[in-house]
C-alpha cells in the first residue's frame, strides 16, 4: 500500500515542528513501520537529530532542495514506506511548504499555547485552505506542544484554539527534558526507556490517533 503522508508544518519558528515529527516518526519506526523522515527545511534540524546516534528507526533524507517539486518527488517514493513525515520550514509560503501540502494526507501543526505563538500561526491556516484546492481531502490538525496543565494560561489559550478553525487533535505533548534528550542522543522517545515512562505513553497516543485518523485513506 502506498506511504500515508503527513506534512507538519507552522508559519511560527520554535513551535515544535522538528520535534513533532521525530517523536512521531520514531514512534511509527519502533512499531515496524517502514518510515521516510522527507527534511523539507534547510536547516536540516531533523537530519542532525538521526545523526546524532545509531539506530533511529526511520530514513531520514534532505528534501529541501525539491522546492515546488516535492510532491512529485515523495510519489516516487510512496512504494517504498508506509508512512513519510515531512519536517517543514517555519514559511507558509514557501514553495515547498505548499508543495508538501499538496502532497499530503493529514497536516500537522504543532502549537505552543502562548497568545503570541496563536497569532503567528494564522499564515499556516490559510496556506492549508489553499493547498485544499488542489488537494481537497487534506486532513488538518492542531497539536498542542508544550502543553502545561492546570494554568491559567493554558486554559485561556486553549478556549481559543477552536476559533483557529482546524480541530485539534485530543494528544498533546507537555514540556519535557526526554524530549530533548531524544534530539541529543540521535533516538526515539522507546529507546530512553523506563526514564522515559510518562513521555512514552503520550507519544504512543499521539501515535495511536495519527494512525486512526488516516486509516482507510
Ligand atoms: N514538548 C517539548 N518539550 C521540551 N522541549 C521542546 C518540546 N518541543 C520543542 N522543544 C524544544 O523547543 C525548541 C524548538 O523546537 P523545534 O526545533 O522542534 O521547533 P521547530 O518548529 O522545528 O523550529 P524551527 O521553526 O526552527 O524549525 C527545541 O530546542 C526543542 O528541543
Ligand atoms: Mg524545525
Amino acid at each position: 500500500m502506498a506511504a500515508k503522508i503527513i506534512a507538519v508544518v507552522n508559519q511560527k519558528g520554535g513551535a515544535g515542528k522538528t520535534t513533532l515529527t521525530m517523536l512521531l516518526a520514531g514512534g511509527l519506526g519502533d512499531k515496524g513501520k517502514r518510515v521516510l523522515v522527507a527534511d523539507a527545511d534547510p536547516q536540516n534540524t531533523a537530519l542532525h537529530w538521526a545523526g546524532m546516534g545509531n539506530g533511529f528507526p526511520a530514513e531520514v533524507e534532505d528534501v529541501s532542495g525539491e522546492e515546488g517539486k516535492l510532491h512529485k518527488a515523495l510519489r516516487k517514493r510512496q512504494e517504498e514506506f508506509d508512512y513519510i513525515v515531512i519536517d517543514s520550514p517555519p514559511a507558509a509560503a514557501a514553495p515547498v511548504t505548499a508543495s508538501a501540502l499538496k502532497a499530503a494526507h493529514l497536516a500537522l501543526v504543532p502549537v505552543i499555547p502562548s497568545p503570541l505563538d496563536l497569532w503567528a500561526s494564522v499564515r499556516i491556516r490559510e496556506a492549508i485552505a489553499l493547498a485544499r484546492h488542489k488537494n481537497p481531502e487534506l486532513v488538518a490538525r492542531l497539536v498542542v506542544n508544550q502543553m502545561q496543565p492546570n494554568t491559567v494560561l493554558a486554559r485561556e489559550v486553549l478556549g481559543m484554539l477552536p476559533e483557529f478553525g482546524i480541530p485539534l487533535l485530543a494528544a498533546s505533548l507537555k514540556s519535557r527534558t526526554a524530549y530533548r534528550q531524544c534530539a541529543a542522543l540521535g533516538a526515539s522517545i522507546h529507546a530512553l526507556g523506563s526514564r522515559a515512562a510518562l513521555a512514552v505513553l503520550e507519544v504512543d497516543a499521539l501515535r495511536r490517533e495519527v494512525e486512526r485518523l488516516l486509516r482507510g485513506r
